[in-house]
């Protein structure tokens, strides 16, 4: 109930004028962002680094209206892969295909992906594209389809949701074609038809997408890679939850997996002791980090996927 009005209010405009416009809301909000400008998102890498993990850097700023808008998107997206191999971070991006104008018109959307890949090809690295709301997968699918077989980009990798009934369809379908995949939960509000409601029935199948991604890393050894700390291996295990993350380790362990054939990724402010804790074990780990003025919608999945957040926001605002 409370997740799917903080769901619903992510994606509205008066909501996003209301909060953005209240500093409070602004400093909080920095809890889970690196900041509003690239180079507070870069200095944060840095220090992710020196800590021993890797990072994905989002530019926020999903669902844009014009084709201006998502133009500008993809330079400051380019920009951004540059200063990374500029500063010789270990780091690649993460990106959002309604944010390059996917709503708008699919072709100028592609256009702009591929010339983010086409920078991202020459400088060896790699570029996941995040998945978002259900009525976007099959697009993102095609899209990125099309970068491989049209133009051959195969720096370019998806996210699959263990909340969507046809997640596991898809899983076997991009590791026949040895696409990269981010596993994650899911983020969204999606009806019964197409996502399990209950929790336990998306943990389960976490696991399960778990265990076939491990069995094809497993099966097709170490795909190519790239700069240091840029591509990562085929299986990236998202979450922040202890019990999926000792899933995979044991069951990677069980069928003989090396450790560094597997990552793990967070998101940034959340649940620093379990990221320093793998690395301390050996694992990889990839923090993926936003940054920008737009941090709204993600501010309020971030409380909608844990009641306690938005608790702790709203007391102590009473507290001040
Ligand atoms: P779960 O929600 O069960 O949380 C497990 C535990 O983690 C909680 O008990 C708590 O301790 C901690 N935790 C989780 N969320 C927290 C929060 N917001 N604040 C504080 N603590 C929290 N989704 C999507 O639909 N498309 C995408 O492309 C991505 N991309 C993505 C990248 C990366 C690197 C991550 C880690 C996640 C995503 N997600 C995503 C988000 C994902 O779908 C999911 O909503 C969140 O990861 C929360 O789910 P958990 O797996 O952490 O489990």
């Amino acid at each position: 109930m409370i997740r799917s009005l903080l769901i619903y209010l992510s994606k509205a405009e008066w909501a996003r004028r209301f909060v953005t416009g209240w500093g409070y809301a602004r400093n909080t909000a920095l809890r889970f962002v690196a900041g509003e400008t690239l180079e507070e998102a870069l200095k944060a890498v840095s220090v992710i680094n020196s800590r021993g993990m890797t990072a994905t850097l989002d530019f926020l700023g999903e669902d844009t209206t014009s084709l201006q808008e998502a133009y500008e998107s993809a330079a400051t997206i380019r920009n951004s892969i540059e200063k990374i191999d500029d500063l010789g971070l270990r780091a690649n991006v993460s990106i959002k295909l309604s944010q390059l104008g996917l709503a708008i018109n699919e072709k100028a959307c592609a256009a702009n992906l591929a010339a983010v890949l086409r920078l991202a090809a020459e400088l060896d690295t790699f570029v996941r594209i995040d998945m978002e709301d259900s009525s976007t997968v099959e697009a993102t699918f095609r899209i990125q389809k099309e970068m491989l077989d049209d133009h051959g980009y195969r720096n370019v990798g998806l996210v699959i949701q263990s909340y969507l009934y046809r997640s596991e369809d898809d899983t076997r379908e991009l590791i026949k074609r040895n696409i990269r995949i981010r596993l994650v939960k899911g983020a969204y509000q999606e009806p019964p038809n197409i996502a399990y409601p209950k929790k336990s029935d998306v943990d389960r199948e976490f696991d399960n997408l778990t265990s076939i991604l491990l069995d094809a890393s497993k099966t097709r050894g170490k795909l190519r890679s790239g700069a240091e700390g840029r591509v990562p291996p085929m299986a990236a295990i998202a979450t922040h939850d202890e019990r999926r993350v000792a899933f995979a380790k044991q069951y990677a362990i069980d069928i003989g997996l090396q450790k560094n054939a597997l990552e793990f990724q967070m998101l940034y402010g959340i649940r620093r002791n379990l990221q320093t804790a793998l690395v301390g074990e050996g694992y990889p780990v990839r923090i993926y980090v936003p940054f920008g003025a737009r941090w709204f919608p993600y501010f309020m999945r971030r409380l909608a996927e844990r009641p306690a957040n938005l608790w702790f926001f709203l007391t102590s605002l009473f507290r001040k």
